[in-house]
């Protein structure tokens, strides 16, 4: 048990944001992202809704994805403002990963309320980057600003079904990192009696 303890706290507090520059030409086994993607069905739900939906962009299927990125940023950006940087940059992202997932989700108008159905996402998307991180794959929730349009893409139907990030992954050569974060004990406030 004492192990277990060591392990989930190196886990947890190992997990970094690793993003595409550092990724490495090197497939992630689909074996792996199944691995991967099941630990998410494994997270907390309110009253079972189970909320968590993902469109899992891989080989061939991420030059759509990257191709979709970079147009919808054009055709979204006043001409005067639109830079080619940023167009090949949107595009790079995608194809420099091995894998890229879209988080989705679906909503259960009248059992649940939305906020619980993000949360309940937002765990999911947490099991999935702990399990890569223990298989030495790279992963960062990316918010795009073309969220919108990218739920158009995956085929989702608004209002009940929603896309609300993209998971970018790759194995990756980042140096370790260290997690910047206050000290929890600002954040506290203890009732003992
Ligand atoms: C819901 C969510 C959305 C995020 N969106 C972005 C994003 O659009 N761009 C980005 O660079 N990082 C994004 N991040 C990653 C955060 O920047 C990152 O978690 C934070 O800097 C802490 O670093 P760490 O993950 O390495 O601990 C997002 C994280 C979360 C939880």
């Amino acid at each position: 048990m004492d192990q277990s303890v060591a392990i989930i706290n190196e886990l947890i507090r190992s997990r970094r944001s690793i993003f595409p520059p550092s990724y490495v030409e090197k497939e992630i086994p689909r074996e792996v992202v199944e691995a991967i993607v099941a630990n998410a069905n494994y997270a907390p739900t309110h009253r079972l809704t189970e909320p968590w939906r993902f469109t899992i962009f891989r080989g061939d299927g991420l030059g759509r994805l990257a191709h979709f990125m970079a147009e919808t940023y054009k055709e979204q950006t006043a001409p005067e403002a639109f830079t080619m940087a940023k167009y090949e940059g949107l595009r790079s992202k995608v194809l420099q990963s091995s894998c890229v997932i879209a988080i989705n989700m679906q909503l259960h108008a009248g059992k649940v309320p939305e906020w619980e159905e993000l949360a309940a996402v937002s765990c999911a998307v947490e099991n999935m980057w702990l399990t890569a991180t223990a298989y030495g794959v790279g992963a960062y929730w990316s918010s795009p600003g073309n969220v919108e349009a990218l739920g158009d893409f995956l085929g989702l139907e608004p209002p009940q079904q929603k896309c609300v990030g993209l998971f970018y992954m790759g194995y990756h050569n980042a140096p370790e990192k260290p997690a910047i974060r206050k000290p929890i004990e600002e954040k506290l406030t203890w009732v003992e009696e």
